[in-house]
């Protein structure tokens, strides 16, 4: 353990306006696909995060009023005071831990299509709402911004009812009215509130006014701000109207919490931005500007990292959104000196595509991100053991590991077998491809601890037959034998073995993954799958020089990728780095000298000459071994089949099945049958 005292700085408390934070650990908005309906959910999100150290815990985007309304997703509201209990359950939960509660109010403007509510959608000026929807927002006249202007003061007196320490304006990611306005490439107006820097900043300087008069006597109000829009001489630039914005309201907010913009930019991925810090170029001017405090963002894991940001005068507060949620008890281990313990974030942006997809949070390095309430899990927290002693887990991927590692902290005596030479699974082989080397966190953390516990043995290079797991005698087994990619084409768009012709080279991810590289070009891959890997490999083969077909039915590359932020970015990369695009096209046979595809829409054929073959479709369970145990002679107390071999999923969701599976054993075999949890059912009063 090093000296705990070295990160003490960090642990200051710091004034914000009117209230005191109890340290420099600020868990930033972010969403969490809980919001307004599921408040209890969200509450004990929260309270996790601040019982973990956060000094500061804010909500997501919180919507004034219903002509902000993003449905279908769940963000928070602060509509009218209906909307206050809800938020209360936070705020005094956050408080009951010792933290300060933060609540970021939203107007979205054309960000908002108001699909619940079906109001007008507002904006600066005339122009289409900010999805494929078939509405366009109005341009909002001088009583339309007295209105607003209205309803941002209402919300914020009705934030500090709900018991909120730090209220927000928030211009950022191109998602809120007070943005909007600032950004020429939204505001074409003529009037006060167009034209000049001065004009297009007027609602910000009304609302930071407004809401100190409302609030500020006992509320802190903060600016979030994107400094950057990160478009170059097309956008707003940190060194430009970036910093005349800092510059023009240096004093005015109690915090400012900067980053830059779109979203993409701002949660970037570590595929796409592998430098943690990576937004602190373009923060760090702020703090030479005002005296008030600065938060920022941008992966902050490192705790080094983190300190030098504030002694170097960059920040005040430790910004984060991803590693709290991967971490919520980050700031504590820092503090009791068990940095080695810290789950990073592996920038994969999981989280983010809950939340495009409106359920609730999901992380691949924190299987209980969402489960607090409904599950009752506690992220550092776990029942000990019951009366069993000794348990098997088969494979060493995400399942196997995450499972090995938490039934070894309830105390159990366990045996972990792999098969490989390494542990790691698939985590290990999809981290050795182009720029999804981060992902390799996943298993260090998990390997590291089970290293560290004395009632953990792991074996190599055993790949158990069903005989070898019997003569173990372990009565409790856990399978997470995995999955291996498929070569035969059968995937989404064909249900039957594609016609291959001897002779064509035909490999997996599985072979690529393993290090074995096409002999032949051109080489083709075929993208079924449409979820992430075929890109990564088209790029990670284009990167090591082979020429590139790519090849899907979908109508763009990895459209799944449009959740986690980074669609634009790999289609992008793949034409930059030369590969050959073809979408909308099946694959219908394959020869000995290339492949035949049919269009998607009309069946109409092509020939694509190439020298191999690249199969991206589905994946085949390994379940032999768990079939073979459960029908045979030997009763086990415990047989169970986890992860990828029981259903292929995201790395995620392997890790998930993991750790439901160490938690759930020797529990009540009721509650187990029904892998219920708790949901918060609409009151029909
Ligand atoms: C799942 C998720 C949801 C987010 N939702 C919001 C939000 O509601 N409002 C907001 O201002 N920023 C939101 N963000 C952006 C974060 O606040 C933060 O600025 C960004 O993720 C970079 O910080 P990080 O590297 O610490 O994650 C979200 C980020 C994530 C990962
Ligand atoms: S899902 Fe991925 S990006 Fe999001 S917090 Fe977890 S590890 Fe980080």
């Amino acid at each position: 353990m090093y000296n705990t005292s070295k990160y003490s700085t960090l642990f200051e408390p710091v004034k914000i306006g009117p209230v005191t934070a109890p340290n420099r650990f600020y868990q930033v908005p972010h969403c969490c696909g809980m919001g307004h309906i599921r408040p209890q959910a969200h509450a004990a999100m929260r309270a996790m995060k601040a019982e973990g150290g956060w000094g500061v815990v804010s909500t997501e985007e919180t919507e004034i009023h219903p002509s902000s309304d993003l449905s279908p997703y769940a963000e928070q509201r602060l509509w009218d005071a209906r909307d206050i209990p809800a938020l209360r359950l936070m705020t005094d939960a956050v408080h009951a831990k010792g933290s300060l509660a933060a609540v970021e109010l939203v107007h979205n403007g054309n960000h908002a299509a108001n699909m619940l509510t079906r109001a007008p959608v507002l904006a600066p000026s005339d122009m289409s709402v900010d999805y494929a929807y078939p509405k366009q927002a109005r341009a909002m006249d001088i009583s339309d911004i007295r209105e607003f202007r209205r309803w941002h003061r209402a919300a914020a007196r009705r934030a500090k009812q709900a018991g909120f320490d730090v209220i927000y304006v928030y211009a950022g990611h191109h998602m809120s009215l007070p943005h909007h306005f600032l950004l020429p490439q939204f505001n074409d107006r003529s009037d006060e509130y167009g034209g000049s820097l001065e004009n297009r900043a007027r609602l910000i300087r009304e609302l930071l006014e407004e809401t100190h008069d409302e609030v500020g006597d006992t509320c802190a109000v903060a600016f979030r701000f994107a400094v950057d829009e990160m478009k170059g001489i097309d956008g707003m630039q940190a060194h430009e109207e970036g910093r005349a914005v800092v510059e023009m309201f240096a004093e005015m907010p109690d915090l400012w919490d900067v980053n830059v913009s779109d979203w993409s930019n701002d949660s970037a991925t570590t595929r796409f931005q592998p430098n943690d810090g990576y937004q602190t170029p373009y923060v760090e001017f702020v703090k030479k500007l005002t005296t008030k405090p600065v938060v920022a963002v941008g992966r902050l894991t490192s705790p080094d990292m983190m300190l030098s940001m504030v002694k170097r005068g960059i920040v005040d507060f430790i910004g984060a959104a991803r590693p709290s949620i991967a971490d919520p008890f980050l700031p504590q281990k820092i503090r009791t000196g068990r940095i080695d313990e810290i789950r990073e974030c592996i920038g994969c942006n999981i989280c983010v595509s809950s939340d495009n997809l409106g359920i609730p949070i999901r992380c691949t390095q924190n299987p209980t991100m969402g489960e607090e309430w409904r599950r009752g899990w506690h992220p550092e927290k776990i029942a000990t053991k019951g009366t069993q002693e000794e348990t098997l887990v088969v494979g060493g991927g995400p399942a196997g590991l995450e499972c090995a590692m938490q039934l070894a902290k309830r105390g159990y005596q366990v045996t972990l077998a792999e098969a490989g030479k390494e542990l790691g699974g698939r985590v290990l082989a999809e981290s050795r491809l182009h720029g999804l080397g981060a992902w390799k966190r996943v298993t260090d953390h998990r390997i590291y601890d089970l290293q560290q516990r004395a009632n953990v043995q792991m074996f190599m290079e055993s790949d158990l037959t069903a005989e070898d797991v019997i003569e173990l005698g372990i009565p409790n087994v856990f399978v997470a034998s995995g999955a291996s990619w498929r070569r035969d084409g059968v995937g989404r768009s064909n249900r039957r073995p594609v016609d291959i012709t001897k002779g064509m080279s035909i490999l997996t991810p599985d072979n690529i993954m393993a290090g074995k590289l096409p002999d032949n070009g051109p080489v083709l891959i075929y993208d079924d799958d449409q979820i992430y890997i075929g890109g990564v490999l088209a790029e990670h083969l284009a990167v090591a020089g082979h020429q590139v077909i790519f090849v899907t039915p979908a109508n763009m590359v990895s459209p799944w990728t449009e959740l986690t932020l980074e669609q634009v970015r790999i289609q992008k990369s793949l034409i930059e780095h030369g590969v050959i695009i073809h979408t909308g096209q099946k694959l219908a046979a394959i020869s000995d000298t290339g492949c035949r595809l049919a269009c998607v829409y009309s069946e109409q054929l092509r020939e694509i000459k190439c020298g191999s073959v690249v199969m991206v479709t589905e994946r085949t369970r390994h379940n032999d071994l768990y079939d073979t145990l459960k029908v045979g002679p030997s009763s086990f107390e415990t047989l169970e089949l986890i992860g990828d071999a029981a259903s292929p999923g995201l790395i995620a969701d392997a890790v998930y099945a993991g750790h439901m599976a160490a938690r759930n054993f020797e529990e009540d075999p009721d509650k187990v049958a029904q892998q219920f949890f708790r949901r918060e059912i609409v009151s029909l009063q």
